[in-house]
């Protein structure tokens, strides 16, 4: 059922100081900063060869990640997102398996404009696991 890793997340609380470190110091290659206000953050996608780090921020004050930066006020590894081909099979198949889907258990459309679920960390010792269905 899981594929790839499709990206690491990383709360950061400067992004521009973040995105510095990866593109100028890495030398990898770093998107502009994008505003997704319904996801209530600001992300920059590092491309790698085989998988991305996408470096969050929190846009506004009702961001999902803003108690994770002030609990991590250096930043950190905020989730894992792992490619499926079918999100309604992933999640009754997790579900089957006693496995918590966060939310109202709808996939939602994620930073890529694909369908996305979440699943409950301490289902996973103790990582935020994103689902994402690639077509
Ligand atoms: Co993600």
């Amino acid at each position: 059922m899981i594929g790839r890793l499709n990206h690491v997340a990383i709360a950061v609380p400067d992004l521009a100081a973040a995105a510095a470190t990866y593109r100028d110091t890495l030398g990898a290659k770093v998107s502009a900063p994008m505003d997704l206000p319904e996801h209530g953050v600001t992300v920059v996608f590092v491309e790698l060869p085989n998988t991305k780090i996408e470096l969050l921020h929190p846009l506004g004050d009702n961001s999902p990640i803003k108690k994770f930066l002030e609990s991590n006020p250096a930043g950190g590894v905020h989730h894992l997102s792992f490619d499926v081909d079918d999100i309604i099979a992933a999640r009754d198949r997790l579900k089957a398996a006693g496995k918590r889907v966060l939310g109202d258990g709808e996939p939602k459309t994620g930073a890529h404009g694909t369908p996305v679920l979440f699943l409950h960390p301490k289902d996973f010792n103790g990582t935020l696991v994103e689902v994402e269905e690639v077509a």
